[in-house]
């Protein structure tokens, strides 16, 4: 299974990817993590990064694609994988697709969370009192919610020309959402529930 999932900030993507990951026995590889992480461990590409996220805006699609090019070439990728926050824009769709046909793979399904823009400003303001990511404040919100409808929002209009869009509500609660996610995802995984 190689599957994408896609939504605005905070409509659960994180949430969801470690129990779809789970079921589908691929590994959860999300961009925005793996930026945190090095930023956490003072890496060059911490540094690189660091305000770029912190203003909400997107990092540069070449250290993005060589990132994800690199990570789909590890071993636990063989059977699959789950990429959370990536492609994120058109350009980066192309680059996936040229690192695919290179390994004569494809995308099975782009899954789609749908939310309502006001309940996920809540959400990731209540996030920030507990986990205090640093792009959790109103103004970054607000500009990651744009950058989103401008450079993201396009992504999946690509993908549903190509018949791959599932979409989901994710609004509800965790377990009502991944019950959908599986509902919609098991018959393209032929999983037997
Ligand atoms: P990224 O880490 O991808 O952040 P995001 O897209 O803004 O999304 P979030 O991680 O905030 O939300 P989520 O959908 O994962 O929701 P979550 O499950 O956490 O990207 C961060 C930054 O990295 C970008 O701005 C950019 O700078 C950079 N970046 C990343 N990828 C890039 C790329 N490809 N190209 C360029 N730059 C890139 O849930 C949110 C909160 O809601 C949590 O508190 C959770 O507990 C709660 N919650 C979840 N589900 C529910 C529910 N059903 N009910 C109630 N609460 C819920
Ligand atoms: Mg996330």
């Amino acid at each position: 299974m190689r599957l994408i999932i896609t939504g605005p900030p905070g409509a659960g993507k994180g949430t969801q990817s470690s129990r779809i990951a789970e079921r589908y026995g691929v590994p959860a590889i999300s961009t925005g993590a793996i930026f945190r992480q090095n930023i956490a461990d003072g890496t060059a590409l911490g540094k690189q990064v660091k305000a770029i996220m912190d203003a909400g805006d997107l990092v540069g699609d070449d250290v993005t694609d060589a990132l994800v090019a690199d990570r789909l070439t590890w071993e636990d990728t063989a059977s699959g994988w789950l990429l959370d926050g990536y492609p994120r824009n058109v350009n980066q769709i192309a680059a996936l697709d040229a690192t695919l046909a290179e390994a004569g793979h494809d995308v099975d399904v782009v899954l789609a969370l749908t939310a309502d823009t006001e309940a996920l400003v809540d959400r990731l303001l209540g996030r920030a009192a507990v986990e205090g990511r640093s792009d959790d404040n109103a103004d970054t919100i607000r500009n990651r919610m744009v950058v989103y409808r401008a450079d993201t929002a396009p992504v999946l209009a690509v993908y549903r020309e190509r018949g791959k869009v599932v979409e989901v509500d994710g609004l509800g609660s965790v377990d009502e959402v991944t019950q959908r996610i599986f509902d919609a995802v098991d018959p393209v995984a032929g999983h037997q529930a």
